[in-house]
């Protein structure tokens, strides 16, 4: 039984920086930045706007397209949640309106769980193929202002739905995955920005990579010359690329080679106007793999490999299906990403020193630019989530 990702739907912040204005600002070459890691803009998160408004308003459109009725699992994936208790999924279930015999949680595990749910997903539709689940992944990348990583933020959201028979790409069954307690990136409950130890996360990326796709190897029997396209976990996009040459290097194949760069570059168009999306990331990759290749990538094999520091991988593959071109919602992609509204300098640090008010006190927040919903406030603790642009 085929089963996989059906339909796909991405979803970020209507606001960005560009690197140069920031590369400016820190008195650092625009270059390091454009092509050092391969970042152009950073979507930057408006105040009423946080994993709850990203994942709702990714999801929207298959509810629009009542692609929803059947969903009884809703698998919310995220490292930026909002409430140590409640899961962010629970209030986007609300919002999108679904059926209320469903099961809503909220998974971590860096930027691995949005692999996490989308497995789990997988093997929950293969014990009951007339369901469908919702897999969400959202997040907002931060570092601190003035930071070597703070080029690498961003935000943004995935909204996958799986099912039997899926429309879009059938995830196979094999794949290599790894566990190791490191400590290269990690946000302690008291932080709203992550630490981490840069270059040392590269390192353990790039080592835990092997360690999957090795493992990856010999479950599936499959090669390198047997994958045609590559998503990688992107927290830049030189970073992707840096893996790729490491799989091409130890699988022997020319790096030169044309025909292979180019089974990584359309998944990085999106991720470079974006940023970071922590969980959501790889998916982002997927999506602009699928949305900006020209040719029809009808059976082709895709290897994904997925990364969370601290840390968790897994390689894994899929299979894309006939006709998928038609389930795609590339053209609301590429209209949020040209539509949006660039940020100067001081307007980005006034909305990165923006945070929600603690006091417990009654609160509405002012409008930004949202698509479907937004934050309008928060009273008593509670936060407040309405639907706008209808
Ligand atoms: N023109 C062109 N290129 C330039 C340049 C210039 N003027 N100046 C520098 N560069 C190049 C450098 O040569 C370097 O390229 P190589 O890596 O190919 O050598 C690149 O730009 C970056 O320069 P630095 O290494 O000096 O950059 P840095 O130390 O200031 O910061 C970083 C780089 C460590 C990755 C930092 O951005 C960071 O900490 N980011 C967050 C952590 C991260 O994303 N880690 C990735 C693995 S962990 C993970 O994937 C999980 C996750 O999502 C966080």
């Amino acid at each position: 039984m085929k089963i996989g990702i059906d339909r796909i739907s991405l979803y970020s912040s209507h606001y960005y920086i560009d690197l140069k204005t920031l590369a400016e600002q820190r008195q650092v070459d625009p270059e390091k930045f454009y092509f050092g890691i391969g970042q152009e803009k950073m979507a930057v998160p408006a105040p009423d706007e946080d994993v709850v408004t990203l994942g709702a308003n990714a999801a929207y459109p298959l509810m629009i397209d009542e692609e929803l009725d059947d969903v009884d699992l809703l698998l919310f994936s995220t490292e930026s949640g909002i409430d140590q208790s409640k899961a962010a999924g629970i209030y986007v279930h609300r919002l999108l309106k679904l059926s209320s015999h469903c099961r809503t949680v909220e998974l971590k595990q860096a930027c691995y769980s949005g692999t996490a749910a989308l497995q789990l997903a997988v093997q929950y539709v293969f014990a009951n193929p007339d369901k469908k689940a919702l897999v969400i992944a959202a997040d907002i990348a931060r570092y601190d202002l003035g930071s070597p990583s703070e080029a690498t933020q961003g935000c943004g959201a995935a909204a996958m739905l799986i099912s039997s028979n899926p429309r879009l790409v059938t995830i196979e069954n094999k794949s290599g995955y790894y566990t190791e307690d490191v400590m290269d990136f990690w946000r302690p409950n008291y932080r709203s920005e992550a630490l981490v130890d840069g270059k040392y996360s590269v390192q353990v990326y790039m080592r835990i990579l092997e360690e999957c796709w090795n493992q990856y190897k010999k479950n599936s029997k499959l090669e390198f010359k047997d994958i045609d396209y590559f998503c990688y976990h992107i927290p830049f996009t030189k970073m992707a690329e840096k893996a790729h040459v490491k799989l091409c290097r130890s699988s022997n194949i020319d790096v030169t080679n044309e025909e292979k760069a180019k089974a990584v570059c359309e998944s990085l168009k999106y991720s470079r106007l974006m940023g970071n999306c922590y969980t959501a990331s790889i998916y982002v990759g997927l999506t602009s793999l699928l949305d900006n290749t020209k040719k029809d990538l009808a059976n082709s094999r895709i290897g994904f490999f997925s990364y969370g520091s601290g840390c968790v991988g897994e390689f894994f593959s899929g299979v894309v299906e006939d006709g998928y071109q038609k389930y795609l919602y590339n053209n609301n992609h590429e209209e949020m990403l040209k539509n949006r509204s660039p940020l100067d300098y001081q307007q980005y640090e006034d909305i990165f020193n923006y945070s929600v008010p603690i006091d417990g006190g009654n609160y509405t927040f002012p409008q930004y630019k949202t698509k479907f919903f937004r934050l309008s406030g928060i009273n008593k603790h509670k936060r407040i989530y309405e639907s706008v642009n209808k």
